[in-house]
């Protein structure tokens, strides 16, 4: 199913915790390669995950699903990564799926630009990261624009479909992101 909005006019999107009924069309989207994405296909997984394993927020990570007014388009996630002691040296890594019906309308970009906003207000955070496969332009562009900035190229370091791939990291920071919900404030949390 492909919509036809064109990419001036996004959908507007917003996000909400996984439900129940998200659960068959996600699945679904991991099963195939259209489905995963070009550079997300990692081969087959078992089916029946419960919306407790999908859904689950915690303190090491959560998924949220993404709405384009009022339909499930795709989900984010974050989970905890750490660069030595883990209590003082943890950062958000986040992903994002768009369901491939619906790409190329920003949703990508928006959804981790609220992401973004949702994890500065929630949490305590000061590092947000995302590593994306060297050729994944749109994500790469929706990740500058919502302005992570590129730190690097991890070389070989994913394997799918036979061989390896290279792999970029980006960064956001706190002190480099003003959540909308900030706006007008002028103090910006210390690390
Ligand atoms: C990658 C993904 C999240 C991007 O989301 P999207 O909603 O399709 O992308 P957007 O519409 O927000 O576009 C982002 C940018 O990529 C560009 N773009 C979109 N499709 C493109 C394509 N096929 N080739 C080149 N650029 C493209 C857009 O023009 C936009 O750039 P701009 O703002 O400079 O014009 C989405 O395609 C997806 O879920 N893919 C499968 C899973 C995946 O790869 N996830 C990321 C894993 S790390």
């Amino acid at each position: 199913m492909v919509k036809n909005t064109a990419v001036g006019n996004p959908p507007p999107v917003s996000l909400r915790p996984l439900a129940q009924s998200d659960l068959p069309l996600f699945e679904a989207a991991y099963e195939s390669h259209e489905g995963a994405g070009e550079h997300q296909w990692f081969g087959f997984s078992s089916p029946g995950h419960s919306l407790a394993e999908m859904g689950l927020i915690g303190p090491d990570g959560g998924r949220l699903t993404v709405m384009a007014r009022t339909e499930a388009v795709g989900s984010v996630s974050w989970y905890r990564r750490v660069f030595g002691h883990p209590e003082t040296s943890w950062c958000w890594e986040i992903g994002v799926h768009v369901l491939p019906g619906w790409r190329g309308q920003r949703i990508g970009t928006q959804s981790q630009r609220l992401l973004a906003d949702y994890l500065f207000d929630n949490t305590r955070v000061w590092r947000l990261q995302a590593i994306t496969d060297a050729a994944n332009v749109p994500e790469q562009r929706a990740l500058e624009r919502v302005g992570f900035l590129r730190e690097g190229l991890l070389r070989d370091a994913q394997w799918r479909e036979g061989r390896w791939h290279d792999q970029v990291l980006y960064s956001l920071l706190r002190r480099d992101h003003l959540p909308r919900s900030a706006a007008g404030k002028i103090s910006v949390p210390s690390p």
